[in-house]
């Protein structure tokens, strides 16, 4: 790692993202002194403002999305300074050069760029910074998903990136490995004597991974529709929390060691073919209902026409390695379900011989279950058998919970938004949260299996209304192999 960048340039500044996440996370970062000295902050979107219009905007989001307890005066005067808007689009090079001007003399000291556009001008942009002079060895690049709708388009974006900076200068970003939760899955495998025996094929009956939203389209039809469930989440987010919570231990928590891992268990994934889409897969769409006690309407009345695009996938996979032969993974997500709740089941199987067997009495005996809640709450629950106290010769036993609540275990430690570490991590150059472009591609990959194989079988997105996890044969999905989804 080398020495913090001293420039942030941001594109697509004046976006939703810039406004409830980027800034928000610098000025936290500033508040907790953890930006170089003399930090400058190039803004950059295409509409004409001034810097102090920009920095207004910047100061009224900052407003509007930190806590109240945590926005500061003083800390927000000391952030505007730091903050130069400069109008760029992608198409016009005098711009690119007006650009350097603000750059002008600091390049030596690191310039990290970040890419919060749609994908379309990332290749644009790159090239802009290109001709402007702007990429030294010491440029990073951060682009935000998506990368691509499928393989090829992924490689394309890829290959655009890739022709003007190297690999080690790309930082992909998934939101959700700047998560503290996503991250513990590390410390709960790696830095604990007893689950790592226990976690394969052999004493784990199945994994369920379920992230559900409340929210519905939220305004972004343009980007949604046509989209989906599974490249908007499965593709990303859950993929990469099935790779970390998979993958075979990595020598040492490095960039290279920690997705050489992944990238090996991405790859094994079992493709889905037209036949197996049918009975291991479900499209949903959310029709009108109620989410928390709200009115909410349906997917098509929000769009304004009919549409196949689904805002609920459940899926059955199957990691084809030595360690997980055999074991199902139950995966989904969805948009307009009861709860915004985001974890992981792991179902312990069965004890191999229970002594505790008596003709014609219940024992009680039930799998060892972990849950790991990631949002919003953030907790570990251990199942574990116990004896019912009493008297009786017959031995009762019952479920109980070892439960350890992270929010109270480092209660009086803020919460970070995920982009703060990951822009940290993005100034230092440091890439272990970041994807690499073989995990890019092994996950798309697989959804390509997928999306061929609904093509394919003609599968259309069956209607579940809002409110619920999901249309019934989500449901049928894991019932038909005897487990029950954990709501
Ligand atoms: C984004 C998706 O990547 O993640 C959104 O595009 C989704 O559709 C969001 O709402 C969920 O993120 P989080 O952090 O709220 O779980």
């Amino acid at each position: 790692m080398t020495e913090p960048s001293a420039t942030f340039l941001l594109f697509g500044a004046t976006g939703d993202l810039a406004r409830r996440m980027i800034f928000p996370s610098l000025y936290n970062l500033l508040a907790d002194g953890l930006l170089p000295d003399d930090f400058l902050i190039v803004a950059s979107g295409r509409s004409e403002m001034s810097d102090d219009a920009f920095r207004e905007e910047v100061c009224a989001a900052l407003r509007q999305f930190l806590p109240a307890d945590r926005y500061d005066d003083e800390v927000a005067s000391q952030f505007r300074t730091m903050i130069g808007y400069q109008p760029v689009d992608a198409a016009k090079p005098d711009q690119f050069a007006a650009l350097a001007q603000r750059i002008d003399g600091r390049l030596e000291r690191g310039l990290s760029v970040y890419l919060s556009t749609p994908p379309s001008l990332f290749a644009p942009t790159a090239q802009g910074l290109a001709d402007a002079g702007l990429i030294a060895a010491n440029t990073r690049i951060a682009m935000e998903k998506p990368i691509g709708k499928d393989l090829a388009s992924s490689k394309q974006v890829n290959d655009g990136i890739g022709a003007l900076f190297a690999e080690d200068q790309i930082f992909r970003v998934d939101h959700y490995l700047g998560k503290e939760t996503v991250q513990n899955l590390l410390a709960l495998r790696f830095g604990n004597v007893m689950f790592e025996p226990l976690w394969n094929t052999g004493a784990i009956d199945h994994v369920q991974i379920t992230v559900g939203e409340t929210v519905g389209l939220e305004g972004r039809v343009s980007y949604y529709d046509g989209v989906g469930a599974l490249r908007d989440m499965v593709q990303n987010h859950i993929l990469q929390i099935l790779s970390i919570i998979t993958m075979e231990p990595p020598a040492r928590m490095d960039p290279t060691a920690v997705r050489d891992e992944k990238v090996k268990v991405l790859r094994s994934l079992r493709p889905m073919t037209a036949e197996t889409v049918k009975t291991n897969s479900v499209r949903g769409q959310y029709t009108p209902g109620a989410v928390q006690g709200e009115i909410v309407t349906g997917y098509a009345d929000e769009l304004g026409q009919p549409s196949d695009t689904e805002t609920f996938v459940a899926l059955k996979a199957y990691i084809d390695n030595w360690r997980w032969q055999g074991v199902p993974f139950y995966l989904r997500t969805g948009k307009r379900m009861p709860a915004r709740q985001s974890e992981i089941l792991i179902q312990f199987k069965p004890v191999r011989h229970s002594i505790f067997w008596r003709a014609g009495h219940g024992t009680g005996l039930e799998p060892n279950t972990l849950i790991i809640r990631l949002q919003p709450e953030e907790y570990i629950r251990l199942l574990i058998m116990s004896k019912r106290p009493g008297l009786e010769r017959q031995v009762h036993l019952e479920e109980v919970t070892l439960d350890v609540s992270l929010t109270a275990a480092f209660a009086g430690q803020r919460r970070r938004i995920a982009y703060e570490r990951l822009i940290l991590d993005l100034l230092a150059g440091d890439q272990t949260l970041f994807v690499r472009r073989d995990e890019v591609e092994a996950q798309w990959t697989w959804i390509d299996s997928i999306i061929d194989g609904w093509k394919e079988a003609n599968m259309k997105v069956a209607p579940y209304s809002s409110g619920n996890w999901g249309p019934s044969s989500a449901i049928a999905l894991i019932e038909r192999d005897g487990a029950s989804w954990h709501d």
